[in-house]
């Protein structure tokens, strides 16, 4: 049944940015002078050379304008509170008590670099976090240094370098194989580490096959890096038998469990008898987005490799906590201390608000809330699914194609995606390369969205499929009720066009 849809329009504030606002002199805040002893400290610790000789060009505001100007511009967004279904790994809303308690001063105001004796709060929920994703992985030890899924496989991938060159495979063992609808991060790190990489292709089942596998594994095999379920939802069921296969052939098996949502507390890596997994704290667990740099990729490994992981762990002995530095085997820092451990502790606090048996609901619900949608989502006419032969039922989420409706139309889902945006709901993530599905779309409801929010979602992509065919204009020229229209994103790829800091931008455009 279609209900009313959300009627919407954003704010539009020709808002500047903050660096063109303000007046020299003015103030929101008036840091008190450091005292003599502070000063003296700072003046005998840091040498001249490094020391400003004016100071930093800030823009100066009143604390009543900074809070205008971001409120005006979180006015004009949806501020991923549309409804958003950004499938292909488990876009989550980041619970606020979260941020509370990482704002909380026993955690915001220490630092990695302090004795261990003043950190053991902070070392206790780490250590306890990783007891938990070694209870849901089976293995034996994680290190949270990545800063995404993108750096735990490179974590994965220099890991494997570390451990055949321990045992003198290095020379050749130089191909790391995955698939085409693995994440391309799992080929391009492997890349970035040496190795060959070679792809599987699909086959009929949406998976490629095992003989795919076995002819392509050999005694050059270093590893497998692989995604299961895919980023269609499609879980391959002959996992183990894969890993089989490698092991056999004496490489390693890494598991990016990005898509681990909707399997969570069902499968464990190891048992699978992968050697190594990643979990995105960002995604899964409900960490603040932010791939490559502000998240946390958590890396776990079997005994095995242990030794060549990055260094420091974190150890509990007789109740009291440490870092142990020690690795003469370890492949050294993927990024500095201990990594983004704010990010952990937010993952902790979620994990614990839902405790185990809510962990399974979590899971289960994102399965039944994705195939609820799918019953919905494949009556509307022009909307098919990847795989239709396919029996079982999909996990987590649903890869569907609008081809139909662009063949009809000349609509696409880029266009679609600009319409659905003027009804206040977040439209689908389009980042699905390689296209093997033409005109893909994969939302992924999670356990989170009410039936009520998913039905609305539903509504507003049929009523835009509708429009394509009534007013394909309307829809091509979409959106209407944002704060901006159409981007024109030509200057991206002019590095004339664009500068990634306000100095470079006004350098540009004075040379301009
Ligand atoms: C299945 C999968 N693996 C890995 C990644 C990379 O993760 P990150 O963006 O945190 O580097 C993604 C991100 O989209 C993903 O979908």
């Amino acid at each position: 049944m279609t209900r009313d849809l959300p009627r919407y329009h954003a704010a539009v504030w020709d808002e500047p940015v903050v660096l063109e606002l303000g007046r020299p002199g003015r103030r929101g805040f008036l840091a008190p002078e450091p005292e003599p002893d502070v000063r003296a400290d700072v003046d005998a610790l840091l040498p001249p050379g490094v020391r400003r000789e004016a100071p930093p060009a800030l823009p100066e505001l009143s604390e009543f304008e900074v809070q205008r100007h971001y409120l005006h511009l979180a006015q004009m967004t949806l501020g991923m509170m549309g409804i958003n279904l950004f499938g292909t790994c488990t876009m989550k809303y980041n619970p606020r008590v979260n941020e509370r308690v990482t704002a909380r001063p026993e955690l915001a105001e220490v630092h990695p670099g302090q004795p261990e004796e003043t950190l053991q709060g902070v070392l206790e929920v780490v250590h306890r976090f990783e007891r938990i994703l070694r209870e849901l992985s089976g293995m034996e030890r994680f290190v949270f240094q990545p800063g995404g899924g993108a750096d735990a496989a490179y974590t994965h991938a220099c890991i494997t370098r570390a451990y055949h060159a321990s045992r003198g495979e290095l020379e050749r063992r130089t191909e790391v194989i995955t698939t085409i609808q693995t994440h391309p991060c799992s080929a391009a790190t492997a890349a970035a580490a040496g190795f060959d990489v070679i792809t599987l292709p699909l086959g009929p089942d949406g998976y490629p096959t095992l003989e795919s596998l076995k002819a392509a594994v050999s005694d050059r095999t270093a590893a497998l890096m692989v995604g299961n379920p895919d980023d269609m939802g499609i879980y391959n069921p002959e996992i183990k038998q894969w890993v089989e296969a490698v092991h056999e052939a004496g490489g390693l098996c890494f598991y990016d469990h990005a898509n681990f949502n909707g399997v969570m507390t069902r499968i464990r890596a190891r048992e699978l008898g992968f050697d190594a997994c990643m979990y995105m704290l960002h995604k899964t667990f409900a960490g603040p987005k932010g791939g490559g740099g502000p998240a946390v990729g958590a890396y776990g490994c079997a005994e095995h490799l242990v030794p060549f992981l990055p260094r420091p762990l974190v150890e509990e002995r007789d109740g009291r906590y440490g870092l142990d530095h020690d690795g003469p085997q370890s492949i050294g820092r993927v990024r500095e201390y201990w990594g983004n451990v704010p990010v952990v502790v937010k993952a902790y606090s979620w994990v614990r608000a839902l405790g185990a048996e809510g962990l399974r609901q979590a899971a289960d619900l994102s399965v039944i809330a994705n195939n609820y949608m799918e019953t919905r989502l494949l009556e509307i006419p022009g909307v098919t699914k990847s795989h239709p032969q396919i029996a079982a039922h999909r996990l987590e989420m649903t890869r569907y194609s609008l081809e139909q409706v662009t063949e009809e139309t000349g609509i696409d889902v880029h266009d679609i995606q600009n319409r659905m945006v003027d009804y206040g709901v977040d439209a689908p993530w389009l980042a699905h390369e390689p296209w093997l599905i033409p005109q893909p779309i994969t939302p992924e409801p999670g356990e989170l969205w009410s039936k009520e929010d998913i039905d609305t979602w539903i509504d507003v992509l049929a009523a835009v499929v509708q429009e394509a065919h009534d007013d394909p204009e309307r829809v091509r020229t979409a959106p209407h009720n944002q704060a901006i229209h159409q981007v024109d994103a030509s200057g991206v790829d002019d590095p004339d066009q664009w500068a990634t800091t306000w100095r470079a931008h006004l350098r540009k455009r004075a040379a301009a």
